[in-house]
């Protein structure tokens, strides 16, 4: 276990900036929950978690006046680029992959970021996948002292719901998945559903407020570029090849969330959305095929060649979701949640956040 103390450092790039400060704008007087609280971020070092690390960073220079005291653990697992320890001013950081590795076991809010995430790593680490989605989440739970958390924010996933019937597009919370419990994309897809089915069981039987997002596809800045999923792969292959390579035929849809709307939706969902009741977090405008992505990012990174590609992972397309839309009307009922970023907005956003962070020489 390696535990440092970060210095301040200098602010983050302007995109993530201006993200944090619109999702505190549209937040208004909810982060005064977190004055002078104890927060634990798990999985800081990846997308999610460097976006709430950043959060915090930025609400304890300008918004609290008692600072939020935060512990960021992550295990390195996947040996992506660290592009957030530098700015998590004052933040306690540790090594480390489970509950034991944590000093303290007293936490206000537990933000649990931990995970695999991109299909082609948990693919490489099931046994990882598994454990950090379900059993090292259930060994959290037990450990962690309840006395004073007042909410654990559990990431489950759009994949929970599998390929969908196509009569169940869009998506809503109620519809119950058509999810392989063998193939390539199990390790994940059912270590989330079990996740989940633990999440109510905590809540229910030990009154723990554990709230669950499904996040549909979010993107942006801190989605490391070599972190194999779509959105960094196109701009990695357009700003280092010249070439988008296309891995499907290009027909599958997703409907991309931009990141300052995820963390708005899921910071929601953690201070007021109900216990063990989840919550699709997504966009629900623009659902846009794999060769239409490819188009937008051509347009807006100078016409960029398309082209279409063997790749070789063998089960990169297996039990693949060819559609993918959420019904998000539980989370603006009851969350007033409302995605505002468009998809050509986002992705100009992300991208600038790519080519200051990677190759800041164009
Ligand atoms: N980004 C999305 O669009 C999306 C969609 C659906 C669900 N999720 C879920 O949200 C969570 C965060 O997603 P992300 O995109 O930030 O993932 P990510 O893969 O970018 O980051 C996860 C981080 O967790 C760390 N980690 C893995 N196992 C750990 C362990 N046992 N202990 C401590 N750290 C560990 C990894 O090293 C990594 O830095 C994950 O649970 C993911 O499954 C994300």
């Amino acid at each position: 276990m390696d535990i440092t103390n970060v210095k301040p450092k200098n602010t983050l790039s302007p995109v993530v900036e201006e993200d944090m400060q619109r999702i505190i704008d549209n937040l208004g007087g909810l982060v005064e929950r977190f004055e002078d609280s104890k927060v634990l971020i798990t999985g800081y070092k990846g997308f999610l978690g460097s976006n709430f690390t950043a959060l915090f960073s930025v609400l304890n220079r300008e918004v609290l006046r008692k600072k939020a005291q935060v512990l960021c653990m992550d295990s390195d697992i996947v040996e992506l680029d660290d592009q957030i320890s530098g700015h998590a001013n004052g933040f306690t950081l540790i090594q480390g992959k489970g509950v034991d590795d944590l000093p303290a076991k007293s936490y206000d809010y537990v933000i649990h970021c931990a995970g695999i995430a991109s299909p082609t790593f948990y693919r490489k680490f099931p046994l990882e996948t598994i454990n950090v989605n379900a059993i090292g989440y259930w060994d959290m739970l037990q450990k962690i002292n309840h006395s004073q958390l007042k909410g654990f924010l559990y990431f489950s996933t759009s994949e929970i719901y599998g390929d969908p019937d196509p009569k169940q597009i869009p998506t809503r919370e109620e519809y119950r998945g058509n999810v392989s419990c063998t193939g390539p994309r199990a390790c994940y897809d059912e270590s989330k559903r079990v996740g989940e089915t633990i999440s109510v069981a905590f809540a229910q039987e030990k009154g723990l407020p554990i709230k669950i997002v499904r996040p549909f596809n979010v993107y942006g800045p801190f989605m490391r570029l070599n972190d194999r999923r779509v959105i960094p792969d196109f701009v990695k292959f357009a700003l280092e090849d010249q070439q988008i390579k296309l891995f499907s035929d290009g027909s599958p849809t997703r409907s991309f969330c931009y990141i300052s709307d995820a963390i708005e939706g899921f910071t929601r969902a953690l201070l007021i959305g109900e216990n063990a009741r989840p919550y699709n977090i997504g966009n629900d405008r623009e659902e846009i095929s794999m060769w239409g992505l490819a188009q937008l990012t051509s347009s807006v990174l100078g016409n960029v060649e398309i082209s279409r590609k063997e790749n070789p992972e063998k089960d990169y397309l297996t039990d693949n979701p060819q559609r993918r839309c959420p019904v998000i009307d539980r989370a603006r009922s009851e969350l007033q949640y409302e995605p505002k970023v468009s998809l050509d907005e986002g992705l100009q956003r992300a991208i600038r956040w790519y080519k200051s962070t990677y190759f800041s020489n164009q």
